[in-house]
């Protein structure tokens, strides 16, 4: 197994919807296994593909219950809202409160392609969201208001040019 790096906001690959994956072979299992070994290495509770450069549908998770793959996801259900702090391994050490759906149901296929569908409530509708956002090319800075929108935009423009956090103003605690 290897441990990719892990793509950055600005990555124009971040920002490309990921392409439907026909081969259900060894090389889409192997790519599983090595999101796995990078999520947990970074660590993080969800990884998308295109986070490690590769435009497949597909995502890796565990949030605390036992890693969990499921390729071509589409968000299929969904109910209620919930507000909780969130934040990105491609927006390192930033974070905010965003709101999401509560409970969502997404369907895919295992590595085999075989039908798959996971139901989920609170973190685990978030991680599926979020996850399935990465996979359309959108980051979680697009469900940011205006104001948070902004603070973010100056504090990833104030790293792009070297300068630490804790010259912006910015006391919010880094969580991921
Ligand atoms: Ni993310």
């Amino acid at each position: 197994m290897a441990v990719y790096p892990i793509r950055t906001f600005g990555d124009p690959v971040l920002r490309l919807p990921c392409a439907e994956v026909t081969e259900f072979d060894v090389t889409l299992r192997r790519l599983a296994d090595d999101m796995l070994e990078t999520m947990y290495d970074a660590p993080g509770v969800g990884l998308a593909a295109n986070q490690v450069g590769v435009q497949k549908r597909m995502f890796v998770y565990d949030i605390g219950d036992g890693p969990g793959v499921i390729v071509n996801p589409v968000l299929s259900g969904h109910s209620g809202e919930w507000e909780y702090t969130e934040g990105c391994l491609s927006v390192p050490d930033l974070a905010w409160p965003i709101v999401r759906f509560a409970e969502v149901r997404v369907d895919g296929r295992d590595l085999d392609g075989q039908p798959l569908t996971i139901q989920g409530s609170e973190l685990m509708a978030r991680m599926l969201q979020h996850e399935v956002d990465h996979l359309d090319g959108r980051l979680l800075l697009s469900h940011l208001d205006r104001r948070q929108h902004k603070d973010a935009m100056r504090a990833l423009r104030r790293r792009a040019m070297g300068l630490s956090d804790a010259d912006s103003g910015d006391d919010r605690e880094p969580v991921r």
